[in-house]
């Protein structure tokens, strides 16, 4: 696979550690865990959508854009991570966010993400439904903008991934890991996409779990499946199989964003046995996955941690009343 005809731009640096993790691994009583790093890149408090935006801004900057569009929820990390990298880039950046999540305060809605998408300069929209953002998108689309979808997830954005399990298999390889399983937190789906893909083009004897935060499993999965095969066809090689993927949605709770007695559970556990950081949306409820799969497992288990540390203060009265002081 050449990921070198596309044009990119330098956002992060990798590789992004891949991490032991004794005190978790310890906890679990099963296999060895390890924790893949993509939330520790510079750019904008990191995340995994910036190895999305060097392909996406990279071909927004061939293109002549000046402005870069796009969406998500109020506290969207793809947003802030956009609003960094355009700042960084000279991009005028427009967000287009909409109240999906039933959680209210100053905390989630002024705190978090939106305060940081403010401080990089980005132009913030708040809309109420689905109409308010059409209009809205309508008003600050223009010649020159160029609109990037929910997460960064198209066939290009995917690519970022691609070149993520490239790199993660060879950090496995190298320390002689050969089969393992790989975690992942799957949203608008192109980094489990990724993943998925990557791993099958390299032949990588491993499966990957994508452990939805959102979506049904089985919307969640016929995501991916499209993700996959407009990523391959970029690549020009046949979609992918996907025979090592496995999706499911069990740990989303009452919903996107709606924290789980779980959830908060696991936060707990990485924190006091590795000293690492989740997120309450995404990286909290695929660690309740993680969690599951890596007590039971027999072979040696990955976390993609993909970010997120700057929506846990969104959840600051949640997280205060939880392990704050009496
Ligand atoms: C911290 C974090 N982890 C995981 C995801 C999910 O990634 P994807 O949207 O590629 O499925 C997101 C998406 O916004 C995220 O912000």
């Amino acid at each position: 696979m050449d990921l070198s005809a596309f044009p990119r731009v330098a956002l992060g640096s990798w590789p992004t550690p891949l991490d032991d993790a004794p005190g978790l691994t310890a906890a679990l009583g099963g296999p060895p865990v390890l924790l893949k790093r993509d939330d520790v890149n510079g750019l904008g408090a990191g995340g995994n959508k910036l190895r999305k935006l060097e392909f996406l801004l990279g071909q927004a900057l061939a293109q002549g854009a000046d402005t870069i569009i796009t969406f998500g929820a109020l506290q969207t990390n793809h947003g802030r991570q956009t609003a960094a990298a355009c700042a960084k880039l000279g991009l005028r950046c427009e967000l287009v966010l909409t109240a999906k999540v039933p959680m209210t305060g100053d905390a989630y809605e002024r705190s978090g993400n939106i305060v940081l998408d403010h401080l990089f300069g980005a132009n913030v929209h708040i809309c109420a439904d689905a109409d308010e953002t059409a209009a809205v998108y309508e008003e600050v689309n223009h010649p020159g903008a160029v609109t990037l979808p929910v997460g960064g997830s198209n066939g290009l954005g995917t690519l970022g991934y691609v070149a993520a399990a490239v790199e993660l298999v060879g950090q496995l390889t190298d320390r002689g890991i050969g089969e393992a399983t790989i975690v992942v937190p799957d949203g608008s789906g192109a980094t489990a996409a990724g993943i998925a893909l990557g791993t099958e083009l390299l032949g990588w004897p491993g499966r990957v779990h994508a452990a939805s935060v959102s979506h049904t499993a089985a919307d969640a999965r016929q995501a991916l499946e499209v993700l996959c095969a407009d990523a391959a066809a970029l690549l020009g090689v046949p979609a992918p199989e996907l025979a090592h993927v496995t999706v499911t949605d069990d740990t989303v709770g009452d919903g996107y964003g709606v924290p789980t007695p779980q959830m908060w559970d696991v936060l707990e556990l990485f924190a006091r046995t590795e000293g690492v950081l989740l997120d309450p949306v995404y990286t909290g409820k695929a660690a309740v996955k993680f969690r599951e799969i890596a007590a039971s497992g027999d072979v040696p288990v990955v976390f993609l941690h993909t970010g997120g540390l700057p929506g846990f203060y969104g959840y600051a009265a949640e997280a205060v009343a939880r392990f704050g002081p009496a």
